[in-house]
């Protein structure tokens, strides 16, 4: 591969912003400094030079609600691109009884044809001693991250029960558990008494839902992940009820890890009033979107640092697999897209508003999943070793978003109309040039899995405190015990 050198750009990383050029060779960075020459020039004046995105949690081709969702590893990764994110965690889903090796073998043949690299994580939706072996090999494979479900009741919702001895089983491998914290039961209570009361319409699924399912449920995963000795990364927050449960537990000293989502930043509740269903529709995801007041909740916490990454939830479907729940909004498949759009949306309505640094933009949006996740720097930083996973960031190129133009599989887009302004130049996967502009040149199979390693610096942090301050017998003289003990 020809080198190649990023010219006249101002460097933008999670803690630096400073002029130079980036000289990429092989795949990789292999300087970052002034006056630098290669095979190739890509021009950057004008533009920020910044880690790739790294969306942490995806859902490409997964088997949900009696569907797949719509967008696999090629369209899913060929739409991050488009839009500057160069790697995607997916979540690898075992059906309630299925061996997690099996899940993992059929993601691994769905993510050959992905254009931009990606890692999993692995879903704990079922409990038993075959469960608790293999996921010391899923470990040794590379991922070292297991979602836990505590809504989907019938479906892939564990209790608490088998998610204590699941986070148990992560301290001991050194891995962390993930949580979609909603209480399930009183979840499906709601539902069934929304239905019965004939409110079968697409706003039902957020009155089933209110902020206080999520909440309690955020607040019990925290203290049984402190319970079990692990770090605890809660996804999709979207209330100010799970994040006032994750400011109060690392304020005391607890690691834990709170995921909010572009969707849950920028749309609000009210598009389930929509008169048009499908428009209602389409917006269902779990948790639903929230009010203004909850929106400024994570804006804050993402300056503040309560709240760390910024990610999609990418599970897309079309509007016909939306129409399943016509007359009965149980049935409307859970998900909405956002690949594309993350990293426009998130520096318009972020950068461009003085709500984010450039810097905070880069952290909340690459480097610290990069270091959550176990894979910095060879991901998430520009510095000489790290992978070419780059974007060039030009703030004045704008456009307004539609799905006619999307790269998504999917028939519309719950951003549309949107007006962004801050889009790729161009964006470099591994060294390949992949999107310039609105020229897309992803190349399916490109993409390759990357392994992440166990026991990152919070475990290894965690487990020693946890084996200081661990209950210990008091040894207490015989002689002084009193009779018949
Ligand atoms: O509604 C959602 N979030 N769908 C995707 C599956 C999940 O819960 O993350
Ligand atoms: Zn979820
Ligand atoms: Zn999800
Ligand atoms: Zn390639």
């Amino acid at each position: 591969m020809a080198s190649k050198v990023i010219k006249g750009g101002t460097v933008v990383t999670a803690d630096l912003t400073f002029e130079a050029d980036v000289l990429v060779e092989g795949g990789k960075i292999t300087a970052v400094g002034p006056n630098l020459s290669g095979d190739e020039v890509l021009d950057a004046a004008g533009c920020y030079v910044m880690p790739g995105g790294i969306d942490p949690h995806t859902h490409m081709e997964m088997p949900f609600m009696g569907t797949y969702s719509s967008d696999d590893f090629e369209s899913g990764t060929r739409a991050g691109l488009s839009g500057g994110t160069t790697m995607v965690v997916d979540f690898c889903l075992p059906a309630p009884g299925q061996s997690l090796l099996e899940a993992m073998q059929a993601w691994d043949n769905k993510s050959s044809k992905a254009c931009a690299d990606y890692s999993f994580h692995m879903a704990i939706t079922w409990w038993g001693e075959q469960v608790w072996k293999e996921m010391e090999t899923v470990v040794d494979r590379g991922i070292t991250t297991f979602k836990h479900f505590m809504a989907y009741k019938g479906a892939l919702m564990i209790d608490d029960d088998e998610m204590y001895s699941s986070f148990q089983r992560c301290a001991d491998l050194g891995a962390m558990p993930l949580v979609h914290a909603e209480n399930g039961d009183v979840v499906a209570q709601l539902q069934a008494k929304l239905m019965a009361e004939g409110n079968t319409g697409p706003e039902a699924h957020a009155y089933s839902r209110p902020p206080e399912v999520e909440g309690e449920a955020a607040n019990r995963a925290i203290m049984i992940a402190d319970m079990a000795g692990v770090p605890l990364y809660i996804v999709h927050v979207s209330c100010e009820q799970a994040h006032e449960a994750i400011r109060r537990a690392r304020q005391k000293g607890m690691r834990i890890f709170g995921e909010p989502l572009i969707q849950h930043l920028v749309l609000d509740e009210s598009e389930y009033q929509n008169a048009d269903w499908d428009h209602a529709a389409r917006r269902v995801m779990s948790p639903p979107f929230r009010s203004k007041l909850h929106q400024d909740g994570l804006w804050a916490g993402l300056a503040a640092g309560s709240l760390q990454v910024v990610a999609t939830d990418h599970c897309a479907f079309t509007t016909e697999q939306k129409r399943y729940g016509v007359g009965d909004f149980t049935k409307i498949p859970n998900g909405t897209g956002g690949l594309e759009d993350r990293m426009p949306v998130l520096w318009t309505r972020g950068v461009n508003t003085g709500r984010l640094t450039m810097n905070e933009f880069v952290a909340v949006t690459s480097t610290n999943s990069a270091k959550i996740l176990n894979m910095y720097p060879r991901k998430g930083a520009i510095r000489e070793g790290s992978d070419a996973d780059i974007v060039v960031w030009d703030p004045k190129r704008s456009k307004t978003i539609t799905a006619d133009k999307q790269q998504s599989a999917i028939d519309y887009n719950v951003f549309e109309g949107i007006e962004v302004t801050g889009l790729p130049r161009f964006t470099l996967t591994r060294g390949e040039v992949a999107v310039v502009e609105s020229e897309m040149k992803a190349k399916p199979g490109h993409g390759e899995f990357v392994k992440r390693p166990p026991n990152p610096a919070p475990n290894r942090a965690l487990s020693t405190w946890k084996e200081i301050t661990a209950p210990r017998k008091v040894i207490r003289d015989p002689a002084k015990m009193p009779a018949g003990v």
